[in-house]
């Protein structure tokens, strides 16, 4: 086992630790217009129901289509469009269509108006359950309505980012600990 040496870490640099859940796609609709933003800072905030926390900057064209309509989904890509995704984050819906310029295909969902991106591997279909949090957190709480996944491949190889244009790709499964694990941790 190894004793790490440690230096004072500035407190903004916490997260890129804290971050590397999946990035995803957030898809929003509203007044006829659709658009797609990139996001990294989102939590699992409990499953029954099924609540995502989202950290939506104002400044995003995404903001006011996901605060007024109250509706998004939540798309996991994987890295087959790891350059979209990036690509989606560095413009905005003021300026463009997204869905026309990285070419991606938007499918009608189940409960929403947003539209799902039929190149993910999954789907979440999204309702706001809280919004207030927004006003001083830009803290958005979402309760999956509807969840569309592929079974295959059974673990996407999808993406993560560890800040300074560093991504890291999911892949390098093991078991090994899982006879350590209780299952009640789901
Ligand atoms: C890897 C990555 C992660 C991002 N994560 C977030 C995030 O968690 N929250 C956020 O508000 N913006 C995030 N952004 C920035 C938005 O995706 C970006 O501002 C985007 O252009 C907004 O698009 P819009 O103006 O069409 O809404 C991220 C961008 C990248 C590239």
């Amino acid at each position: 086992m190894h004793r790490y040496e440690k230096r004072n870490l500035p407190v903004d640099k916490v997260r890129r630790f804290l971050e590397p859940g999946p990035i995803v796609l957030v898809s929003s609709k509203w007044k006829g217009a659709t658009n797609i933003m990139t996001m990294g800072w989102h939590m699992v905030m409990g499953f029954e129901p099924s609540l995502i926390g989202c950290y939506i900057w104002e400044e995003n064209h995404s903001f006011e289509m996901l605060r007024t309509s109250k509706e998004c989904v939540i798309n996991i890509p994987t890295e087959d469009i790891a350059a979209k995704v990036v690509g989606i984050g560095n413009s905005s819906g003021r300026d463009i269509d997204k869905f026309k310029k990285f070419r991606l295909t938007a499918a009608p969902g189940k409960k929403v108006k947003a539209p799902l991106i039929a190149e993910c591997y999954a789907n979440f279909e999204c309702r706001l359950a809280d919004s207030s949090l927004i006003n001083r957190y830009s803290l958005f709480v979402w309760e999956v309505v509807k969840a569309h996944a592929a079974s295959s491949p059974r673990y996407p190889r999808t993406i993560h980012y560890r800040g300074d244009g560093v991504f890291m790709l999911s892949d390098g499964n093991t078991s090994r600990y899982r006879r350590l694990f209780k299952s009640q941790n789901l």
